[in-house]
């Protein structure tokens, strides 16, 4: 009987030793140590045992029941400390290993520019104005002394919805409408952006949809001078520092004295290139002063108030700052040419 027990533990002792999981363990604890197991049966046998061998057996007995726990004890820890070392091996993180490239996404040429149009205008103290895009023939046209059949209309070719509405010709309109609903007939200092409309074949100079930015001023005291320094201002911000401007009489039914605006090149100083086909200028916009009926038009009495209007085309000055020629790749939106602004 005592070799058997001494059997039995070395039996179990070696088999907890290779158990590898704790459900394992588990098992081999209710093999030797439960209800069932040999050790209970040596328990049952003992009082079968000569008076001398018992308290001997039993002691043989509790003993190896103490080296089973113990040795489960031991193993369990081993088990899990295994566990944790791999658990903390699979989390590792290599902070070393380069990370994943993230493509941000950014605001289009068009966006840019037309923002950039904006903040100058904002330092300056102006005011944003949006309106319609679908408009009436009368802000778009009539007020801004342009009535029917009158021949500058075909300046603008038109995109008519119904005899009297149509898809707005520039932004124009915006400024009537701000003029009018200035109750009190104050100064005005704002700027409309937006999109406009034309019945243009596409090439690659002209879309029959662009974008403007219009500045308008009415006040007391505006004169030429104050247009012309803002117009210098403005080309100095957007084309660089060193900019001149040149003046040159146009013609708008909207404004009298009416001018287109050339900045000196950017590319060749104004000594000429081929940029500025060897004149030293490009021609960047047009602006004038507000015509008197217009003003009227408005509810503007023309002796006490005057202004000036300024108009950018928003494509045609992000096609000069950044050589871009031709208009339509602003409009088809090919990855390769827009993540290069
Ligand atoms: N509205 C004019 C156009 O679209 C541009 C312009 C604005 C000209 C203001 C002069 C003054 O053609």
């Amino acid at each position: 009987m005592k070799e058997k027990i001494n059997n039995l533990v070395e039996e179990a002792l070696n088999a907890l030793d290779k158990a590898k999981k704790i459900n394992q363990l588990m098992m081999l604890k209710s093999k030797y140590l439960g209800k069932k197991s040999q050790f209970n049966d040596f328990m049952k046998e003992l009082k079968n045992l000569p008076n001398e061998e018992k308290p001997v057996v039993g002691k043989m007995v509790n003993i190896g029941k103490n080296k089973i726990n113990q040795k489960i004890e031991e193993v369990k820890q081993k088990i899990e400390k295994a566990k944790i070392n791999q658990k903390l091996k699979e989390e590792t993180i290599d902070v070393t290993l380069p990370g994943k490239n993230i493509s941000y996404g950014k605001k289009h040429i068009f966006t840019q520019t037309i923002e950039e149009i904006e903040n100058i205008f904002i330092g300056l103290g102006y005011e944003i104005k949006e309106g319609p895009e679908i408009e009436e023939d009368k802000y778009n046209f009539e007020m801004l002394n342009l009535p029917k059949n009158h021949p500058a209309r075909d300046m603008q070719d038109s995109l008519y919805i119904s005899e009297d509405i149509l898809l707005r010709t520039h932004t124009s309109p915006v400024q009537v409408r701000s003029l009018l609903e200035n109750a009190k007939k104050k100064p005005v200092k704002i700027i409309s952006p937006g999109r406009v409309y034309r019945k243009d074949d596409d090439d690659q100079t002209h879309s029959h949809q662009f974008g403007q930015v219009e500045a308008l001023v009415v006040d007391k005291k505006t004169s030429l001078a104050d247009l012309k320094g803002t117009l210098l201002m403005v080309a100095k911000s957007l084309f660089g520092e060193e900019r001149e401007i040149r003046l040159r009489p146009s013609y708008f039914p909207f404004t009298e004295p009416s001018v287109e605006v050339d900045v000196s090149c950017y590319k060749c100083n104004g000594s000429g290139c081929s940029m500025c086909k060897n004149t030293g200028w490009i021609e960047i916009l047009g602006a004038g002063m507000v015509n008197n009926n217009v003003l009227k038009s408005c509810g503007y009495d023309p002796k006490k108030y005057q202004g000036f209007a300024i108009g950018f085309g928003v494509e045609r000055i992000a096609m000069l700052r950044y050589g871009i020629d031709d208009i339509r790749l602003l409009y088809t939106n090919d990855l390769r040419f827009n993540s290069q602004f």
